[in-house]
């Protein structure tokens, strides 16, 4: 459905150049949840802009391509004809993102008439609270009348979502959708995001920081490190611990479970780098990996089988 290919994306800044996403290449099949997880700063924010053209300079991508059911998108044109279209997008943080002094019901009516400017003011309305109630929000009709700020975290998100299926998306890219709600809630709209996906095949790029949520959600999971994808596998191999790179494994480890009884959490030691040309022939986690050989500081290993590492688990 969606296929990046080689896509490479530099800080083009003159004091701190830098690589923020490296030969990243993916492809998300019809119906299927694709997680992206990884550190903060890892590039998975500037990933998803990549897709819908909104980075902006000193950004740059410098390689790649983009392909939306084999038509390659190429210019601001390809992109604006999907974008908001064909492809959604919802963020972290709910309530900055909707507008204070409107009702969310004209929030959504709003953005229904953008995407279908032939149908009545009347019919937009109705549709939108039909949207509210698609996405479980009690008494929706009511709740039409509502600003963002009667509402909670947890609803508002729900809104962003009816705005984001408005224009009945076939991929919805929600960038830490759940980041910003308390537990309960968040396992709520995750809920949510897969009933979508089931009910309306809605294709979904899921991007998080915590990798134990994508256990719960994602079909197939990417695992990102300084801009480059280490490791892409299934639910069940990332549940069961059987991933090959120590990257993934070092992550999974630093997530507490219930019941745990170590005294201290894991932690990877050492901070994230910043990806550059002195990474071009060397393992971009090297400096941080238990399992690095003398390979691993002057060749970079290839993205093969699922992963890149020449010393795998
Ligand atoms: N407009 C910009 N100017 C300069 N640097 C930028 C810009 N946007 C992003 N970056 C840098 O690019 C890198 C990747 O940023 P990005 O926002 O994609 O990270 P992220 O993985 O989404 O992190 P988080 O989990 O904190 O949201 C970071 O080092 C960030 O500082
Ligand atoms: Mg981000």
């Amino acid at each position: 459905m969606l296929s990046i290919n080689n896509l490479s994306v530099e800080l083009k800044s003159p004091d701190n150049p830098f690589i923020i996403l490296r030969d990243v290449s993916f492809r998300l099949k019809k119906g299927e949840i694709l997680g992206i997880a990884g550190e903060s700063g890892s590039g998975k924010t500037i990933l998803a802009k990549t897709i819908l053209n909104l980075i902006r300079k000193p950004v740059v991508k410098t390689a790649g391509s983009i392909f939306l059911d084999e038509k390659e998108l190429k210019d601001e044109k390809d992109f604006a004809g999907i974008r908001g279209n064909r492809v959604s997008m919802i963020f972290q943080n709910p309530t900055g993102s909707l507008n204070p002094v409107f009702t969310v019901g004209a929030q959504i009516t709003e953005a229904i008439l953008a995407h279908n400017p032939n149908i009545k003011k009347k019919e937009a309305w109705e549709r939108a609270v039909s949207l509210l109630s698609e996405v479980e929000i009690p008494h929706p009709a009511e709740r039409m009348n509502s600003y963002p700020h009667q509402l909670s975290g947890g609803m508002n998100q729900r809104v962003m979502i009816a705005i984001a299926l408005s224009c009945d998306p076939e991929v919805l890219i929600a960038d830490e959708p759940t980041t910003a709600l308390d537990v309960t809630i968040q396992q709520q709209i995750i809920l949510l995001i897969k009933k979508l996906n089931i009910e309306k095949k809605l294709s979904v790029i899921f991007i998080t920081h915590d990798l134990g949520l994508l256990t719960r959600i994602a079909d197939e999971s990417c695992i990102m490190y300084a801009g480059e994808i280490l490791e892409r596998l299934g639910a069940k191999d990332l549940k069961e611990n059987r991933m090959r790179h120590p990257y993934t494994r070092a992550l999974k480890d630093c997530i507490p479970a219930i019941g745990d009884k170590r005294q201290y959490l894991n932690t990877i030691k050492g901070t994230i780098t910043f990806n550059g040309a002195s990474f071009d022939n060397k393992c971009v986690f090297a400096d941080r990996c238990e399992r690095k050989t003398e390979r691993c500081v002057r060749e970079k290993p290839e993205f093969r089988d699922g992963f890149s590492c020449f010393n795998p688990l």
